[in-house]
C-alpha cells in the first residue's frame, strides 16, 4: 500500500500529540484567540470529547483526528492525535510546536502596519459632503430644539452616567502597543460620559446604539491643531463598525434618518423595534449586523456593552481601532440584564446610576492594530477589521470608583458646558479615513451650535479640578 508522504502542508501521522500537547500548541500558537490555561484545559476536554476536532484558527483550518487511546509515552497518557492543516507556514509553526514534550512558545510572527499621512485618501468632493453633514445636523437640532425649548447635542443627547476616574497605562507594554498616550506608563484622572445614541431626549423605548465618551486629562504632548489643553478625548459607541462607511455614506443615510426626527416618538419606537427583533434574529445566527444595532439596540446595561472606536485612529508609529471592553464580575453579572422600557422611560439612567453607587465600574481599554490594508481598511468605516488578523489587545485599564455619577452639577457641566470631541487628540492619535475627517469639523460645528442656542460658553476642559465632585 503506497504510504502517503506529508507534504509542506501538512503534518500526518508520523506526529502522535496527546490532548494537553495539542491544545496548548494551538494556544501557544494562537495566544489572544485563547487567554490563558483555562482554555487549554477547554480545548483539551472538547478534543477528548470528539472523534474528530475540526477548527479554524485564523483563517486556517485544521483537524485534529483522534487515533487508537494509545500506552502512556513521553508526550503524556491517553489519546493520540494525527494533526493536519492547510498552509505550509502555519503548519511549520504547529510541526515546531508538537516537536516538544513540553509547553513552548512558539510567537505568531506579527507585522503591523506603519502609519504615514498618505494612508488617507480623501474624495475630492469631500468638503461639500462634509458642509451637507453640518447643514443637515444643524436643521435637525433646530427642529428637536423648537420642540424640546432647548439645544442638545446632535448626538448621544440623553446622557445616562456621568463619571470621573482613573485611566492607568499598563507598564511594560510591548513596543509596538507603547505608543502615543501609551509610550508612558502611568495614571491619568479621567471624566467618561455614558449616553443614548438619538440626538434628541427620547424615552428609552428608542434604544439605539449608545456611546462612551471619555476625556483623559495630563495628557502632554502635540495636539491636533485647534486643541491646546493636555486632554485626549476617546469618542466611542457600542458595535464595532460604523455603518454608513463613509462622510458620503452618512449624509445620504443621515438624510433618512434626519427626516424622521420630526416623527411622533411612537412611530420611531416601532422602527427601533423591528431593527431590534432583526439584530437578535441575525444574532442567533451569528452575524453581527452594525446597521441594525445603530436602529435597535438590546435593552442591555450600558456597563455591561462594549464600546469601539469603529473607526481607525493613528497609534504612534501604527494605527489602530480602539475598543473598552468591561471587565469586573460585577458588570459580567449584568450581561443578562434587560431594561422593561414600558416600566421606566429613563431606565437605562437609573440602572447605570444605581450601579455606580454600590460598584466600581471597570473596563480594559484595547487596541487593535492595522496589520492588512485590504481587508482592514482606512476609509471604509463600515468593514469590520477582522479579529482573526490582529485581535484586540489591553493596553491601559479604566477604573471608575463607586460615586454618584448623576450629581446635578456635574451633569449640568456634563450636558451643557463639556464637549467631546474626535479632534481633542494628541497627534500621534489623529483620527483617520473619511467619518473620522468629518467628526473633525461636524463636532465643532454643532457643539458650538449648542451652546450658542442655549447662551452657555463652551469649555475645551482643561483640568479634572474643573469637573464638580
Ligand atoms: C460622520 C460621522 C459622525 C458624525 C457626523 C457625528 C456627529 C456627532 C455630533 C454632531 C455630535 C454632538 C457633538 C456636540 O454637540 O458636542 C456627536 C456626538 C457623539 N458621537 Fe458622533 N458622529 C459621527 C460618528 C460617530 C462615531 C463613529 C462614533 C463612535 C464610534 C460617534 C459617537 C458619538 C458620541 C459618543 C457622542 C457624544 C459625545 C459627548 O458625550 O459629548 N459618532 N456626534
Amino acid at each position: 500500500m503506497a504510504r502517503r508522504t506529508p507534504g509542506p502542508a501538512a503534518i500526518h501521522g508520523s506526529s502522535s500529540i496527546s490532548a494537553e500537547l495539542a491544545a496548548s500548541a494551538l494556544e501557544r500558537v494562537h495566544g489572544p484567540v485563547f487567554h490563558g490555561r483555562k482554555n487549554v484545559a477547554a480545548l483539551q476536554s472538547q478534543l477528548i470529547a470528539q472523534p474528530k476536532f475540526r477548527q479554524t484558527f485564523y483563517g486556517r483550518k485544521v483537524v485534529l483526528a483522534r487515533e487508537r487511546p494509545t500506552a502512556p509515552s513521553m508526550f503524556g497518557t491517553g489519546s493520540r492525535f494525527r494533526l493536519s492543516t492547510s498552509t505550509p507556514e502555519f503548519a511549520a509553526l504547529l510541526s515546531a510546536a508538537v516537536r516538544f514534550s513540553s509547553p513552548i512558545t512558539v510567537k505568531k510572527i506579527m507585522t503591523y502596519l506603519r502609519y504615514a499621512p498618505d494612508i488617507e485618501k480623501p474624495a475630492a468632493d469631500e468638503q461639500e459632503t462634509i458642509d451637507g453633514i453640518i447643514n443637515g445636523m444643524t436643521q435637525q437640532s433646530e427642529t428637536v430644539e423648537t420642540r424640546e425649548h432647548h439645544a442638545v447635542r446632535a448626538s448621544h443627547a440623553k446622557s445616562s452616567a456621568c463619571g470621573t476616574g482613573e485611566l492607568t497605562i499598563a507598564a511594560g507594554l510591548p513596543p509596538e502597543l507603547a505608543q502615543g498616550l501609551f509610550a508612558k506608563p502611568g495614571t491619568h484622572p479621567v471624566a467618561v460620559r455614558f449616553a443614548q445614541g438619538p440626538g434628541e431626549t427620547l424615552g428609552d423605548r428608542v434604544s439605539t446604539h449608545r456611546g462612551m465618551s471619555i476625556k483623559v486629562f495630563d495628557v502632554p504632548g502635540e495636539k491636533l491643531p485647534g486643541h491646546a489643553v493636555d486632554t485626549q478625548d476617546f469618542v466611542l459607541a457600542t458595535g464595532t463598525t460604523f455603518p454608513s462607511g463613509t462622510a458620503a455614506g452618512f449624509l445620504r443615510d443621515g438624510t433618512v434618518i434626519g427626516k424622521s426626527t420630526g416623527l411622533p416618538e411612537g412611530v420611531k419606537s416601532a422602527v427601533s423595534s423591528t431593527m431590534r427583533n432583526l439584530n437578535r434574529a441575525l444574532h442567533a445566527f451569528g452575524t453581527e449586523s452594525a446597521l441594525a444595532d445603530f436602529f435597535g439596540h438590546p435593552y442591555s446595561h450600558p456597563l455591561a456593552d462594549s464600546y469601539f472606536s469603529q473607526a481607525p485612529v493613528r497609534f504612534g508609529d501604527y494605527v489602530a481601532k480602539l475598543g473598552v471592553v468591561p471587565s469586573t464580575e460585577g458588570q459580567r453579572a449584568l450581561s443578562e440584564w434587560r431594561l422593561d422600557p414600558h416600566q421606566d422611560e429613563d431606565g437605562f439612567r437609573h440602572a447605570t446610576v444605581a450601579f455606580f453607587r454600590e460598584n466600581e465600574v471597570v473596563f480594559e481599554l484595547k487596541a487593535q492594530l492595522w496589520a492588512d490594508a485590504e481587508k482592514q481598511p482606512i476609509e471604509d468605516a463600515s468593514i469590520d477589521w477582522p479579529v482573526a488578523i490582529s485581535p484586540y489587545r489591553t493596553v491601559a485599564t479604566l477604573r471608575l470608583p463607586r460615586q454618584d455619577a448623576y450629581a446635578p452639577d456635574r451633569v449640568r457641566y456634563f450636558d451643557e458646558v463639556m464637549t467631546f470631541r474626535p479632534a481633542h487628540s494628541l497627534a500621534a492619535h489623529r483620527p483617520l479615513g473619511s467619518v473620522m475627517r468629518a467628526r473633525l469639523q461636524v463636532y465643532r460645528a454643532l457643539s458650538d451650535f449648542r451652546h450658542r442656542r442655549n447662551g452657555v460658553a463652551s469649555e475645551d476642559t482643561a483640568s479634572i479640578g474643573l469637573v464638580p465632585a
